[in-house]
């Protein structure tokens, strides 16, 4: 068990680089069962659920050496179809290695996919949409099973845009015989890194980023294939709020604005000023936050549910009232009961998917818990930003996304440890 301690009220300042993206390197570390060359990742981030997913490959049969932020991964003689309970219970991705082994051993069993609880989580679109690729999948006390003689292209139109479902279709159709389509596909940036390195594999992809992503089948060759991660845009956008929350002025290395416009188009309307450069962004922070009178979670382009919670923390100190919509995900909520306990004012709607908050002039510290990977990084920077010493337990939730978030924002100026109780 870690915490993170904390004496906040010093302005964050300076300049600090941003490493890879976890929602983009989980999906290509399913996608490497396809290459039965090397694999080489870099800029990959050293997270929990990059350890995680090292472990799956390794239980299946890949050779994986990590070296820094470098990853070189082998495959060996003949990939095994299961996946260890205790990796696939852990995280959400591992349900992406449902299309990467089908398309590969024709067989997958794992374990019901975890994750953080953020709503239902369903995984309909990821099993019907291979279902409709020739896949037979039985599930059994929590446990899937799955298995084809062959998949097949074809045409299938996602109810969401799911994220996950859109990237366990574009691996299993890179092994498919025909053309297969994804309509109503989810157009993140993570999704579109994944397009690049089935590319790179060898695959013939159309579209990715936009709503229609067409893959021709059977083109992957065993390669030796070296991709990098695009820079993590949440990790990216936590920062920023940080800076804003304490009346900062940082510059961001290693970013892409583009990416970042959905959330840097809200920070200006909360009075930041923010200059982007091709790989850098800088931002500076007024005195004193605007409020944001309607703020609704969509999917890409729209405003991040992954940056909800953080936005949610901003807004409880800026000045007026603000409404804030979760509309990604269905009960994606547990920091509001945790920035209450520094005296935040939020009231839940019975639905529970609007907060109302009423703006105040400063939090109080606390001690705090963290109940997913996001809820840790928004009391992490209300905390930052409140006079006095705070705690945020179970540590181990942001180390699921943050590489090291503690030495990020010591070298920004903030007093941060991490230690363990
Ligand atoms: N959904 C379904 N059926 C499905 C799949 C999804 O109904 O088969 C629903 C979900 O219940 C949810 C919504 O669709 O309400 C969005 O889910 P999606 O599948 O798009 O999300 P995901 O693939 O499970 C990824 C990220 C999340 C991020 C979401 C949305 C990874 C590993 N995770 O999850 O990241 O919030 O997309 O952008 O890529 C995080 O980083 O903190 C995080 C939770």
């Amino acid at each position: 068990m870690r915490q993170y301690r904390i004496q906040g009220g010093q302005r964050l300042l300076g300049e600090v680089k941003i490493g890879g993206a976890k929602n983009a390197v989980l999906p290509i570390l399913a996608a490497v069962c396809l290459n039965q060359g090397e694999t080489i990742i870099t800029n990959c981030p050293r997270i929990s659920d990059t350890f995680d997913s090292i472990e799956i490959l390794k239980s299946i049969g890949f050779r994986v050496a990590f070296t820094e932020n470098t990853l070189k991964i082998t495959a060996g003689d003949g990939i095994k179809h299961e996946i260890p309970d205790e990796y696939a219970i852990k995280m959400r991705s591992s349900i992406l290695f449902l299309g990467a082994l089908l398309a590969t051993t024709g067989r997958a069993s794992l374990a019901l996919p975890g994750g953080c609880k953020l709503g239902d989580r369903a995984i309909n679109l990821h099993i019907e949409g291979l279902q409709a690729m020739g896949a037979e999948i039985i599930q059994q006390n929590d446990k899937l099973y799955c298995k084809t003689d062959g998949l097949k292209g074809t045409k299938i139109a996602l109810d969401f845009p799911s994220v996950g479902a859109t990237e366990n279709l574009m691996i299993a159709a890179v092994n498919a015989r025909g053309e297969t389509t994804i309509k109503n596909a989810a157009r993140e940036p993570e999704v579109q890194d994944l397009a690049r390195f089935l590319k790179a594999l060898g695959a013939k992809i159309q579209g990715a980023g936009t709503k229609t992503i067409k893959i021709l089948g059977q083109n992957a060759t065993t390669t030796k294939v070296t991709h990098k991660i695009i820079p993590d845009r949440i990790v990216a956008g936590t920062y920023l709020v940080a800076a804003a929350m304490t009346k900062g002025e940082i510059t961001l290395q290693n970013v892409d604005p583009f990416d970042l416009t959905p959330v840097t188009s809200y920070l200006k309307e909360m009075g930041c000023t923010l200059h982007a450069n091709p790989s850098t962004v800088t931002i500076t922070a007024p005195t004193l936050l605007k409020p944001i009178p309607f703020l609704a979670t969509k999917v890409h382009p729209g405003f991040p549910t992954d940056m909800q919670a953080q936005f949610a923390a901003a807004l409880t100190i800026a000045d007026g009232n603000s409404q804030l919509t979760e509309s990604v995900f269905n009960c994606r909520t547990s920091h509001v009961k945790e920035l209450r306990k520094m005296g935040a004012k939020i009231t839940l709607t019975a639905d529970k998917c609007t907060f109302l908050i009423e703006g105040r002039p400063k939090l109080n510290p606390a001690t705090l818990a963290a109940h997913d990977l996001r809820c840790g990084a928004a009391l992490i920077l209300a905390a930052l930003a409140t006079p006095g010493e705070s705690l945020v337990q179970n540590a181990n939730y942001v180390q699921r996304g943050y590489e090291s978030i503690e030495s990020d924002l010591t070298q920004l100026g903030a007093t941060i440890t991490l230690e363990k109780i």
